[in-house]
Protein backbone atom coordinates (compact mmCIF):
# COMPACT_ATOMS: atom_id res chain seq x y z
CA UNK A 1 0.00 0.00 0.00
CA UNK A 2 2.85 2.46 1.10
CA UNK A 3 4.89 1.77 -2.07
CA UNK A 4 2.02 3.13 -4.40
CA UNK A 5 1.81 6.03 -2.15
CA UNK A 6 5.16 7.05 -2.91
CA UNK A 7 4.95 6.53 -6.34
CA UNK A 8 2.31 8.82 -6.66
CA UNK A 9 4.27 11.77 -4.67
CA UNK A 10 7.40 10.80 -6.89
CA UNK A 11 8.37 14.69 -7.05
CA UNK A 12 8.62 15.22 -2.99
CA UNK A 13 11.20 11.91 -3.46
CA UNK A 14 13.09 13.18 -6.15
CA UNK A 15 15.33 14.15 -3.40
CA UNK A 16 15.64 14.66 0.70
CA UNK A 17 15.44 17.85 1.80
CA UNK A 18 18.12 17.03 4.32
CA UNK A 19 21.27 14.96 3.12
CA UNK A 20 23.34 12.43 5.17
CA UNK A 21 19.70 11.40 6.59
CA UNK A 22 20.30 7.19 7.50
CA UNK A 23 17.76 4.53 5.34
CA UNK A 24 15.54 4.04 8.19
CA UNK A 25 15.60 3.88 11.95
CA UNK A 26 18.06 1.27 13.86
CA UNK A 27 17.44 0.45 17.75
CA UNK A 28 20.47 -1.31 19.40
CA UNK A 29 19.63 -1.25 23.16
CA UNK A 30 16.66 -0.43 25.40
CA UNK A 31 15.34 2.70 25.24
CA UNK A 32 16.48 4.66 27.41
CA UNK A 33 20.25 2.73 26.73
CA UNK A 34 22.74 2.35 29.80
CA UNK A 35 24.32 5.76 28.81
CA UNK A 36 21.38 7.37 29.04
CA UNK A 37 20.29 5.99 32.13
CA UNK A 38 24.18 6.35 33.57
CA UNK A 39 23.62 10.51 32.49
CA UNK A 40 19.85 10.68 34.12
CA UNK A 41 21.01 9.44 37.12
CA UNK A 42 23.66 11.45 37.44
CA UNK A 43 21.76 14.40 36.17
CA UNK A 44 18.77 13.82 38.80
CA UNK A 45 21.62 15.06 41.73
CA UNK A 46 21.43 18.02 40.62
CA UNK A 47 17.31 18.77 39.13
CA UNK A 48 14.53 17.84 38.60
CA UNK A 49 14.40 15.05 36.03
CA UNK A 50 11.48 12.81 35.95
CA UNK A 51 10.50 13.95 32.18
CA UNK A 52 13.87 13.02 30.64
CA UNK A 53 13.18 10.21 27.97
CA UNK A 54 16.77 9.19 26.59
CA UNK A 55 19.86 11.76 26.74
CA UNK A 56 19.95 12.97 22.14
CA UNK A 57 23.42 12.90 20.55
CA UNK A 58 23.10 16.26 18.94
CA UNK A 59 26.28 16.03 16.52
CA UNK A 60 25.29 13.12 14.87
CA UNK A 61 21.67 13.60 14.44
CA UNK A 62 20.39 14.77 10.97
CA UNK A 63 17.04 15.82 9.84
CA UNK A 64 14.58 13.83 10.88
CA UNK A 65 16.27 11.28 12.80
CA UNK A 66 17.12 11.82 16.28
CA UNK A 67 19.97 9.92 17.19
CA UNK A 68 20.71 8.99 21.09
CA UNK A 69 24.55 8.69 23.20
CA UNK A 70 23.52 5.00 23.02
CA UNK A 71 23.81 4.59 19.34
CA UNK A 72 20.06 4.47 18.89
CA UNK A 73 18.42 5.99 15.71
CA UNK A 74 15.07 7.14 16.16
CA UNK A 75 12.71 8.51 13.36
CA UNK A 76 11.61 11.74 14.71
CA UNK A 77 7.54 12.42 15.00
CA UNK A 78 7.82 14.52 17.56
CA UNK A 79 10.68 16.83 17.12
CA UNK A 80 11.29 18.66 20.63
CA UNK A 81 7.33 18.77 20.95
CA UNK A 82 7.07 19.71 18.14
CA UNK A 83 9.68 22.83 17.44
CA UNK A 84 12.50 21.75 14.94
CA UNK A 85 11.46 23.33 11.80
CA UNK A 86 13.83 21.87 9.03
CA UNK A 87 14.90 18.79 11.36
CA UNK A 88 18.36 18.35 12.73
CA UNK A 89 21.56 19.92 11.69
CA UNK A 90 20.25 21.57 8.69
CA UNK A 91 23.27 22.47 6.18
CA UNK A 92 21.75 26.08 5.64
CA UNK A 93 21.32 26.71 9.19
CA UNK A 94 24.51 25.13 9.73
CA UNK A 95 25.82 27.97 7.03
CA UNK A 96 25.05 30.55 8.75
CA UNK A 97 26.86 30.30 12.09
CA UNK A 98 29.79 30.26 9.34
CA UNK A 99 29.07 33.70 8.34
CA UNK A 100 31.57 35.79 10.85
CA UNK A 101 28.60 38.60 10.41
CA UNK A 102 26.19 36.80 12.22
CA UNK A 103 28.86 35.38 14.75
CA UNK A 104 28.75 38.62 16.45
CA UNK A 105 24.74 38.25 16.50
CA UNK A 106 25.63 35.11 18.84
CA UNK A 107 27.62 35.81 20.97
CA UNK A 108 26.40 39.32 21.97
CA UNK A 109 23.14 39.29 23.56
CA UNK A 110 21.06 42.92 23.85
CA UNK A 111 18.37 44.01 26.11
CA UNK A 112 16.38 44.66 22.85
CA UNK A 113 13.68 46.70 24.17
CA UNK A 114 16.40 49.08 24.91
CA UNK A 115 19.51 48.80 22.73
CA UNK A 116 18.53 46.84 19.90
CA UNK A 117 21.67 46.04 17.18
CA UNK A 118 21.71 48.59 14.16
CA UNK A 119 20.29 45.31 12.11
CA UNK A 120 17.65 44.34 13.89
CA UNK A 121 14.48 46.09 12.32
CA UNK A 122 15.21 44.54 9.04
CA UNK A 123 15.93 41.00 10.45
CA UNK A 124 12.59 41.33 11.82
CA UNK A 125 11.47 42.59 8.88
CA UNK A 126 12.64 39.50 6.62
CA UNK A 127 11.44 37.12 9.03
CA UNK A 128 8.70 37.47 11.43
CA UNK A 129 7.08 39.89 9.33
CA UNK A 130 7.45 38.16 6.22
CA UNK A 131 5.23 35.63 7.30
CA UNK A 132 2.82 37.70 9.40
CA UNK A 133 -0.43 36.86 9.90
CA UNK A 134 -3.36 38.75 7.18
CA UNK A 135 -3.94 42.09 7.97
CA UNK A 136 -0.51 42.43 10.69
CA UNK A 137 2.12 44.58 10.23
CA UNK A 138 3.03 44.27 13.91
CA UNK A 139 5.14 42.44 15.86
CA UNK A 140 6.78 41.81 19.57
CA UNK A 141 9.65 38.90 20.45
CA UNK A 142 9.64 37.25 23.50
CA UNK A 143 12.21 34.49 24.53
CA UNK A 144 9.43 31.47 25.47
CA UNK A 145 5.35 30.54 24.58
CA UNK A 146 4.30 31.19 27.77
CA UNK A 147 5.70 34.53 27.74
CA UNK A 148 4.31 35.24 24.58
CA UNK A 149 0.90 34.30 25.89
CA UNK A 150 1.58 35.94 29.40
CA UNK A 151 2.78 39.35 27.50
CA UNK A 152 0.31 39.83 25.15
CA UNK A 153 -2.65 39.38 27.59
CA UNK A 154 -1.54 42.26 29.55
CA UNK A 155 -1.58 43.65 26.10
CA UNK A 156 -5.17 43.03 25.62
CA UNK A 157 -5.35 44.33 29.31
CA UNK A 158 -4.02 47.74 29.27
CA UNK A 159 -5.83 48.19 25.49
CA UNK A 160 -9.23 47.35 27.39
CA UNK A 161 -8.78 49.50 30.03
CA UNK A 162 -7.62 51.91 27.83
CA UNK A 163 -11.53 51.68 26.14
CA UNK A 164 -13.17 52.36 29.44
CA UNK A 165 -11.44 54.93 30.16
CA UNK A 166 -12.10 56.48 27.21
CA UNK A 167 -8.28 57.36 26.71
CA UNK A 168 -8.00 59.57 30.07
CA UNK A 169 -4.63 59.87 31.61
CA UNK A 170 -4.28 57.71 34.72
CA UNK A 171 -5.26 59.31 37.93
CA UNK A 172 -2.70 59.54 40.72
CA UNK A 173 -5.36 57.49 42.88
CA UNK A 174 -4.62 54.40 40.31
CA UNK A 175 -1.43 55.26 40.18
CA UNK A 176 -0.56 54.63 43.79
CA UNK A 177 -3.39 51.98 44.49
CA UNK A 178 -1.80 49.95 41.82
CA UNK A 179 1.21 48.96 43.17
CA UNK A 180 -0.37 48.19 46.72
CA UNK A 181 -2.15 45.61 44.25
CA UNK A 182 -5.50 47.59 45.08
CA UNK A 183 -8.44 48.81 42.77
CA UNK A 184 -8.65 51.21 41.06
CA UNK A 185 -5.26 50.71 39.53
CA UNK A 186 -5.70 46.59 39.70
CA UNK A 187 -8.41 46.07 37.57
CA UNK A 188 -11.15 43.03 37.96
CA UNK A 189 -10.76 41.92 34.00
CA UNK A 190 -10.95 38.66 33.04
CA UNK A 191 -9.91 36.57 30.03
CA UNK A 192 -12.09 33.01 28.66
CA UNK A 193 -9.89 29.96 28.07
CA UNK A 194 -11.46 26.80 27.33
CA UNK A 195 -11.70 23.11 29.20
CA UNK A 196 -8.32 21.46 27.87
CA UNK A 197 -6.60 24.59 26.68
CA UNK A 198 -2.82 24.81 27.08
CA UNK A 199 -1.39 28.07 26.78
CA UNK A 200 1.75 27.72 29.49
CA UNK A 201 2.73 26.73 32.70
CA UNK A 202 3.66 30.89 33.96
CA UNK A 203 1.97 32.30 36.71
CA UNK A 204 -0.83 34.26 34.48
CA UNK A 205 -1.03 32.08 31.88
CA UNK A 206 -1.72 28.72 34.41
CA UNK A 207 -5.12 30.36 34.62
CA UNK A 208 -5.91 29.96 31.37
CA UNK A 209 -4.30 26.35 30.94
CA UNK A 210 -6.57 23.25 32.23
CA UNK A 211 -4.61 20.05 31.02
CA UNK A 212 -3.14 18.19 33.97
CA UNK A 213 -3.74 18.58 37.62
CA UNK A 214 0.31 17.99 37.80
CA UNK A 215 0.36 21.44 36.26
CA UNK A 216 -1.72 23.51 38.76
CA UNK A 217 -1.73 21.70 41.93
CA UNK A 218 -0.85 24.32 45.02
CA UNK A 219 -0.70 27.32 42.45
CA UNK A 220 -3.23 30.09 43.40
CA UNK A 221 -4.99 31.42 40.48
CA UNK A 222 -8.09 33.98 39.04
CA UNK A 223 -11.80 32.99 38.60
CA UNK A 224 -11.92 33.65 35.45
CA UNK A 225 -14.17 32.17 32.84
CA UNK A 226 -13.70 28.72 31.28
CA UNK A 227 -15.73 27.33 28.44
CA UNK A 228 -16.36 24.09 26.66
CA UNK A 229 -14.17 23.77 23.24
CA UNK A 230 -15.98 21.21 21.09
CA UNK A 231 -15.27 17.60 21.61
CA UNK A 232 -16.07 16.16 17.88
CA UNK A 233 -17.12 12.73 16.81
CA UNK A 234 -15.02 11.13 13.84
CA UNK A 235 -14.94 10.38 11.18
CA UNK A 236 -16.39 13.84 10.79
CA UNK A 237 -18.34 13.19 7.44
CA UNK A 238 -20.23 10.41 9.32
CA UNK A 239 -21.51 13.51 12.23
CA UNK A 240 -22.27 16.30 10.32
CA UNK A 241 -25.13 17.24 12.34
CA UNK A 242 -24.19 16.40 15.71
CA UNK A 243 -20.77 18.36 15.63
CA UNK A 244 -23.17 21.13 14.48
CA UNK A 245 -24.40 21.05 17.43
CA UNK A 246 -21.65 20.49 19.58
CA UNK A 247 -20.53 24.13 17.57
CA UNK A 248 -23.96 25.53 18.81
CA UNK A 249 -23.40 24.38 22.34
CA UNK A 250 -20.09 25.63 22.95
CA UNK A 251 -20.88 29.16 21.65
CA UNK A 252 -23.95 29.47 23.69
CA UNK A 253 -22.29 28.80 26.33
CA UNK A 254 -19.17 31.53 25.38
CA UNK A 255 -22.52 33.73 24.89
CA UNK A 256 -23.52 33.33 28.27
CA UNK A 257 -20.46 33.28 30.36
CA UNK A 258 -19.69 36.72 28.65
CA UNK A 259 -22.88 38.21 29.87
CA UNK A 260 -22.45 36.53 33.20
CA UNK A 261 -18.89 37.50 34.13
CA UNK A 262 -19.71 41.33 32.56
CA UNK A 263 -22.57 41.71 34.97
CA UNK A 264 -20.55 40.70 38.32
CA UNK A 265 -18.04 43.63 37.06
CA UNK A 266 -15.62 41.33 35.76
CA UNK A 267 -15.48 42.10 32.05
CA UNK A 268 -14.07 39.57 30.21
CA UNK A 269 -11.85 41.46 27.95
CA UNK A 270 -10.32 38.83 25.30
CA UNK A 271 -11.17 35.30 24.32
CA UNK A 272 -7.68 32.65 23.76
CA UNK A 273 -7.61 30.24 22.18
CA UNK A 274 -5.76 27.42 20.45
CA UNK A 275 -6.44 26.42 16.94
CA UNK A 276 -6.05 23.22 17.70
CA UNK A 277 -5.85 22.26 21.58
CA UNK A 278 -2.92 20.49 21.30
CA UNK A 279 -1.25 19.44 24.62
CA UNK A 280 -5.15 18.81 25.59
CA UNK A 281 -5.58 15.62 23.41
CA UNK A 282 -5.68 17.42 19.72
CA UNK A 283 -9.16 18.90 19.78
CA UNK A 284 -10.18 20.37 16.36
CA UNK A 285 -12.85 22.98 16.16
CA UNK A 286 -14.67 23.77 12.83
CA UNK A 287 -13.62 27.36 10.72
CA UNK A 288 -17.64 27.84 11.66
CA UNK A 289 -16.94 27.67 15.50
CA UNK A 290 -13.70 30.27 14.73
CA UNK A 291 -15.79 32.53 12.80
CA UNK A 292 -18.74 33.05 15.35
CA UNK A 293 -16.29 32.62 18.08
CA UNK A 294 -14.96 35.64 16.89
CA UNK A 295 -18.00 37.32 15.96
CA UNK A 296 -19.45 37.13 19.58
CA UNK A 297 -15.84 38.28 20.74
CA UNK A 298 -16.18 41.41 18.55
CA UNK A 299 -19.64 42.06 19.98
CA UNK A 300 -18.97 41.83 23.24
CA UNK A 301 -15.81 44.66 22.96
CA UNK A 302 -13.60 41.88 23.69
CA UNK A 303 -10.02 40.68 22.07
CA UNK A 304 -9.78 37.53 20.40
CA UNK A 305 -5.92 35.86 21.02
CA UNK A 306 -5.24 33.00 18.22
CA UNK A 307 -2.44 30.76 20.88
CA UNK A 308 -0.61 29.23 17.48
CA UNK A 309 2.92 28.78 20.00
CA UNK A 310 2.36 25.04 18.53
CA UNK A 311 0.27 25.17 15.65
CA UNK A 312 2.38 27.75 13.52
CA UNK A 313 5.09 27.33 11.32
CA UNK A 314 3.39 25.49 8.54
CA UNK A 315 2.61 22.24 9.81
CA UNK A 316 -0.80 22.11 9.09
CA UNK A 317 -0.19 22.95 5.54
CA UNK A 318 -0.88 26.74 6.23
CA UNK A 319 1.66 29.06 7.60
CA UNK A 320 -0.66 29.83 10.17
CA UNK A 321 -3.47 26.82 11.05
CA UNK A 322 -6.02 30.04 11.70
CA UNK A 323 -5.50 30.64 8.32
CA UNK A 324 -8.01 27.43 7.75
CA UNK A 325 -10.63 29.21 9.14
CA UNK A 326 -11.15 32.05 6.72
CA UNK A 327 -12.06 34.65 9.00
CA UNK A 328 -13.82 37.81 8.60
CA UNK A 329 -11.43 40.17 9.81
CA UNK A 330 -7.61 39.64 10.83
CA UNK A 331 -7.55 37.96 14.53
CA UNK A 332 -6.61 40.76 16.92
CA UNK A 333 -3.51 38.66 18.55
CA UNK A 334 -1.42 35.54 17.37
CA UNK A 335 1.06 34.03 19.41
CA UNK A 336 3.84 32.45 18.21
CA UNK A 337 7.29 30.32 19.53
CA UNK A 338 8.43 26.44 18.70
CA UNK A 339 8.90 26.32 15.42
CA UNK A 340 9.61 29.85 14.77
CA UNK A 341 12.65 29.33 17.07
CA UNK A 342 11.74 32.62 19.15
CA UNK A 343 8.58 33.58 20.85
CA UNK A 344 6.26 36.73 20.66
CA UNK A 345 3.27 38.08 19.26
CA UNK A 346 1.51 39.45 16.29
CA UNK A 347 -1.17 42.30 17.26
CA UNK A 348 -2.85 44.87 15.62
CA UNK A 349 -2.32 48.54 15.79
CA UNK A 350 -4.56 49.15 18.78
CA UNK A 351 -2.95 46.90 21.40
CA UNK A 352 -0.02 48.96 21.02
CA UNK A 353 0.32 50.56 24.47
CA UNK A 354 1.29 54.30 24.91
CA UNK A 355 4.00 53.92 27.12
CA UNK A 356 7.39 52.07 27.01
CA UNK A 357 8.19 49.23 29.35
CA UNK A 358 4.59 48.05 29.74
CA UNK A 359 5.70 45.11 27.86
CA UNK A 360 8.87 44.66 28.29
CA UNK A 361 11.54 42.25 30.08
CA UNK A 362 15.58 42.41 29.65
CA UNK A 363 15.98 39.91 26.57
CA UNK A 364 12.55 40.57 25.10
CA UNK A 365 13.63 37.47 22.65
CA UNK A 366 16.72 36.49 20.74
CA UNK A 367 18.53 38.00 18.09
CA UNK A 368 20.41 35.00 16.85
CA UNK A 369 17.46 32.98 16.73
CA UNK A 370 15.67 35.81 14.73
CA UNK A 371 18.47 34.93 11.88
CA UNK A 372 18.31 31.65 11.76
CA UNK A 373 14.29 32.28 11.55
CA UNK A 374 15.23 34.28 8.47
CA UNK A 375 16.85 31.43 6.87
CA UNK A 376 14.16 28.93 8.04
CA UNK A 377 12.30 30.67 6.10
CA UNK A 378 13.97 31.12 2.93
CA UNK A 379 14.41 27.47 2.82
CA UNK A 380 10.74 27.11 3.57
CA UNK A 381 9.29 28.99 0.50
CA UNK A 382 12.11 27.74 -1.67
CA UNK A 383 12.00 24.20 -1.03
CA UNK A 384 8.03 24.41 -0.99
CA UNK A 385 7.55 22.71 2.54
CA UNK A 386 4.24 23.91 3.21
CA UNK A 387 2.89 21.99 0.01
CA UNK A 388 5.50 18.86 1.34
CA UNK A 389 3.71 19.41 4.42
CA UNK A 390 -0.08 18.98 2.92
CA UNK A 391 1.38 16.22 0.51
CA UNK A 392 2.73 13.92 3.58
CA UNK A 393 0.00 15.33 5.75
CA UNK A 394 -2.71 13.05 3.16
CA UNK A 395 -0.19 10.45 3.08
CA UNK A 396 -0.03 9.95 7.26
CA UNK A 397 -3.93 10.85 7.31
CA UNK A 398 -5.20 8.04 5.01
CA UNK A 399 -2.45 5.27 6.62
CA UNK A 400 -4.14 6.23 10.13
CA UNK A 401 -7.37 5.89 8.22
CA UNK A 402 -6.33 2.42 6.98
CA UNK A 403 -5.18 1.08 10.58
CA UNK A 404 -7.88 2.75 12.64
CA UNK A 405 -10.17 0.09 10.63
CA UNK A 406 -7.95 -3.13 11.40
CA UNK A 407 -6.94 -1.91 14.63
CA UNK A 408 -10.29 -0.37 16.38
CA UNK A 409 -9.26 -0.15 19.81
CA UNK A 410 -5.46 1.60 19.19
CA UNK A 411 -6.67 3.39 16.30
CA UNK A 412 -9.45 5.92 16.56
CA UNK A 413 -11.06 9.28 15.64
CA UNK A 414 -8.06 9.54 13.22
CA UNK A 415 -7.76 13.66 12.81
CA UNK A 416 -5.42 15.94 11.49
CA UNK A 417 -4.32 19.05 9.44
CA UNK A 418 -0.70 19.19 7.05
CA UNK A 419 1.33 16.35 9.50
CA UNK A 420 -0.12 17.74 12.45
CA UNK A 421 -2.11 14.61 12.99
CA UNK A 422 -3.42 12.19 15.57
CA UNK A 423 -5.64 9.34 16.45
CA UNK A 424 -7.13 7.69 19.88
CA UNK A 425 -6.05 4.65 21.62
CA UNK A 426 -9.18 3.28 23.91
CA UNK A 427 -7.56 4.01 27.09
CA UNK A 428 -4.63 6.05 28.61
CA UNK A 429 -2.45 2.91 29.94
CA UNK A 430 -3.02 1.33 25.58
CA UNK A 431 -1.80 4.90 24.38
CA UNK A 432 1.37 4.69 26.88
CA UNK A 433 2.07 1.10 25.97
CA UNK A 434 1.89 2.07 21.87
CA UNK A 435 3.88 5.27 22.56
CA UNK A 436 6.98 3.00 23.73
CA UNK A 437 6.68 0.23 21.98
CA UNK A 438 6.91 2.56 18.68
CA UNK A 439 9.88 3.66 20.03
CA UNK A 440 11.41 -0.15 20.13
CA UNK A 441 10.30 0.15 16.72
CA UNK A 442 12.72 2.56 16.31
CA UNK A 443 9.88 5.89 15.88
CA UNK A 444 9.75 8.74 18.60
CA UNK A 445 6.39 9.96 18.85
CA UNK A 446 4.46 11.82 22.03
CA UNK A 447 1.10 11.59 23.75
CA UNK A 448 -1.54 13.99 24.32
CA UNK A 449 -4.37 14.48 26.68
CA UNK A 450 -5.24 11.39 28.13
CA UNK A 451 -5.96 8.82 25.15
CA UNK A 452 -4.61 10.55 22.21
CA UNK A 453 -1.04 9.51 20.08
CA UNK A 454 0.02 12.90 18.20
CA UNK A 455 2.10 13.29 15.22
CA UNK A 456 4.75 16.35 15.26
CA UNK A 457 7.11 16.23 12.57
CA UNK A 458 9.39 18.99 11.12
CA UNK A 459 8.53 20.43 7.61
CA UNK A 460 11.14 18.26 5.84
CA UNK A 461 9.06 14.88 6.86
CA UNK A 462 8.69 13.50 3.23
CA UNK A 463 6.18 10.89 2.12
CA UNK A 464 9.05 8.33 1.96
CA UNK A 465 9.21 8.99 5.66
CA UNK A 466 5.98 8.85 6.36
CA UNK A 467 5.94 5.31 4.61
CA UNK A 468 8.78 4.07 6.96
CA UNK A 469 6.56 5.92 9.87
CA UNK A 470 3.85 3.89 9.25
CA UNK A 471 5.38 0.65 8.56
CA UNK A 472 6.77 0.86 12.17
CA UNK A 473 3.10 1.56 13.61
CA UNK A 474 1.80 -1.57 11.30
CA UNK A 475 4.83 -3.74 13.56
CA UNK A 476 3.99 -2.09 17.17
CA UNK A 477 -0.15 -2.11 16.22
CA UNK A 478 0.50 -5.73 15.09
CA UNK A 479 2.57 -6.54 18.09
CA UNK A 480 0.15 -4.81 20.93
CA UNK A 481 -2.62 -6.38 18.94
CA UNK A 482 -1.36 -9.34 19.14
CA UNK A 483 -0.61 -9.20 23.23
CA UNK A 484 -4.56 -7.54 24.28
C1 LIG B 1 -0.47 26.18 22.49
C2 LIG B 1 0.67 26.41 23.44
N1 LIG B 1 0.79 27.61 24.04
C3 LIG B 1 1.80 27.88 24.90
C4 LIG B 1 2.74 26.93 25.19
C5 LIG B 1 3.85 27.24 26.15
O1 LIG B 1 5.05 27.35 25.47
P1 LIG B 1 6.43 27.20 26.27
O2 LIG B 1 6.52 25.78 26.71
O3 LIG B 1 7.46 27.58 25.25
O4 LIG B 1 6.38 28.16 27.39
C6 LIG B 1 2.66 25.66 24.58
C7 LIG B 1 3.65 24.61 24.89
O5 LIG B 1 3.54 23.47 24.57
C8 LIG B 1 1.59 25.39 23.68
O6 LIG B 1 1.45 24.20 23.09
Amino acid sequence: MFRSLLANNARYLSSAFVAGEPAGPEVKTAIPGPRSLAMLAEMKTIQISDAVQLFADYSKSIGNYLYDVDGNILLDVYTQISSVPLGYNHPELLDVLQDKENIRTFINRPALGVFPGENYPQRVYNSLLRVAPKGHTEVTTMACGSCSNENAYKAIFVWYRRKQRGDAPYTPEEETSCVMNQSPGVSDLTLLSFKGAFHGRTFGTLITTHTKPVHKLDIPTMDWPIGTFPRYKYPLEDFVRENEEEDRRCLAEVEELFERYNKRGKNVAGVVIEPIQSEGGDHHASPAFFQQLQRIAKKNGAALLIDEVQTGGGTTGEFWCHDHFNLEHPVDIVTYSKKMLVGGYFSLPEFRPREGYRIFNTWMGEPSKVVLLEKVIDVIKRDKLIENVKVTGDILLNGLKAFGKRYPNLVKNVRGRGTFCAFDCDSMAKRDQLVEQLKVEGVQTGGAGPVAVRLRPSLVFQPHHAAIFLDRLEKALHKMDNKV
